[in-house]
């Protein structure tokens, strides 16, 4: 069973060294119901590593000081969540590619010769849960993702980079839609666009994702009569005790295949413990603990 060292710290960054123990945290605000900690403290277990890793609730003017003090105090790592992914990344010395493609940074590790480093790992997060755990494949698969966000932008580099068939990116204010769409073509050869949910009537698709947050508050995205292939994977990027109203509607559908967004989360976790440690975590016991601590 999986340690229940969640905790909340609000106040000041000296346990970074006070505690012995190399220091890693996540940074957001809301924090308290944060995963992370648990998640790496079973990576540690795993891995024999001695490291403390907290939940740490940021207020949303001191973001940039707080992450500094950290490092300054001996902190070795940080990951960042909602709502400060962007912020992290403008305060970046250096930054990966697929960081700079989301516009936005999970992962902070601080620079040998000072400053810091950043980088983002929930796009491979989803995409090794699509692939290693789920066995989906998503090369030359007619792709639909829902959602014009940060979560979706966050995502779509290493989704590309898997060579799916085409992607189509819907969203409820068509513009931003286009605008992901039109930023994220690159080089690359795949047909990408963007457009509003009732342009996909009659259309087929052989994997869809739902990156909105409209399953926070019981919704679906207005979808019109769409057809699903009949190998088409359903992926919802959250997560919930129980099936979430995508996965409801994908079920529905009969849809082949249909996940939440667990795996994504343990996964982005595992490459950020691999970035910092060199060593990457075996997941499927760490998604299968935590899958049985949520439904408790
Ligand atoms: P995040 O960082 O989680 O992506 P966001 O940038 O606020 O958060 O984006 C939320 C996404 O969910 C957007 O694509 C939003 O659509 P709009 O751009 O039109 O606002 C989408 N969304 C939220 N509630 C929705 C709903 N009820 N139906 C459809 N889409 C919804």
């Amino acid at each position: 069973m999986l340690a229940q060292l969640t905790s909340e710290i609000t106040g000041s960054n000296e346990d970074a060294v006070s505690d012995s123990r190399p220091g890693y945290a996540v940074f957001g605000n809301p924090i308290k119901h944060s995963k992370s900690p648990t998640i790496h403290a079973a990576f540690a277990e795993q891995t024999n590593d001695k490291l403390i890793y907290r939940a740490v609730r940021v207020e949303l003017d001191n973001f940039e000081s707080r992450v500094r003090s950290f490092f300054a105090a001996g902190g070795l790592g940080l990951n960042i969540t909602l709502p400060f992914k962007a912020r992290a990344i403008a305060m970046a010395d250096e930054c990966t590619d697929r960081a700079s493609a989301a516009g936005a940074a999970n992962w902070l590790m601080p620079l040998e010769q000072g400053g810091i480093r950043a980088d983002n790992t929930d796009g491979v997060g989803m995409v090794r849960d699509m692939v290693a755990n789920q066995g989906w494949t998503l090369a030359g698969r007619r792709t639909l993702i829902m959602g014009a966000g940060g979560a979706v932008r966050g995502v779509l580099q290493p989704l590309l980079n898997e060579g799916p068939g085409s992607v189509v990116i819907a969203n409820r204010t068509t513009e931003r839609a286009e605008r992901l769409a039109q930023d994220c073509r690159g080089d690359s050869n795949i047909d990408v666009s963007g457009c509003g949910y009732e342009a996909l009537e009659g259309q087929t698709f052989d994997l869809i994702i739902n990156g909105t947050s409209a399953g926070l508050s019981g919704e679906l995205p207005p979808l019109p009569s769409i057809e699903l292939s009949h190998r088409c994977c359903c992926y919802d990027m959250v997560y919930a005790a129980e099936p979430t109203v995508f996965m409801r509607w994908s079920a529905a559908q009969a849809a082949w295949a249909v996940t939440d967004g667990l795996g994504m989360l343990v996964e982005q976790a595992a490459e950020s413990f691999y970035l910092w440690r060199g060593k990457r975590p075996d997941t499927a016991a760490v998604i299968h603990d935590l899958r049985h601590l949520l439904s408790h």
